[in-house]
């Protein structure tokens, strides 16, 4: 098997603190990572990271906004991740040039990057699904940050 496991799979939230409460309690998943990014509408993203005891991960999008927004957007980022090896991106990366020629069509979304901690290349399923293969994963990047005070510095800053 090449694909090795689920590296994550990511949902919409409307309040990441509540839903991180919400899955600790619940499911005894462990908060370990948090950050803010800016997404390609240009509104700012809380994006986390609730940790399985394989270290895959449930990871939480809440976009700055009202519910609204929320009911608007909650399923423009909903993906899945699948971990495997550079060389099979690679295979993957071909098949779906291929197929995007032989179809006429453009499968790729966003194409390959670099997050400092994994690697990610974006595409689509023929339904339109958002999938992504992560390559190069850090193990020990989720011990390096400090989530909490990621989350309390959203918390503070968000409209
Ligand atoms: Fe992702």
């Amino acid at each position: 098997m090449v694909i090795k496991k689920f590296n994550h799979i990511a949902i919409m939230v409307r309040n990441t603190s509540e839903s991180i409460n919400f899955y600790q309690d619940m499911l005894g998943l462990e908060y370990v990572h948090g950050l803010v990014f800016k997404n390609s509408n240009n509104q700012r993203v809380f994006h986390s990271f609730l940790a399985l005891e394989d270290r895959s991960c449930l990871a939480l999008f809440e976009i700055e906004g009202n519910d609204t927004y929320y009911n608007q957007n909650k399923i423009l980022d909903q993906h899945f991740a699948l971990e495997c090896s550079k060389e099979y991106v690679d295979i993957i990366f071909k098949k779906i040039v291929n197929i995007n020629k032989k179809r006429k069509t453009n499968l790729i979304k966003f194409g390959f990057q670099d997050h400092g901690f994994v690697n990610s290349f974006y595409f689509n399923d023929p339904s339109g699904n958002w999938l992504e293969l992560t390559y190069f994963c850090d193990p020990w990047f989720f011990s390096k940050k400090n989530a909490l005070d990621e989350l309390k510095k959203w918390e503070q800053s968000k409209k």
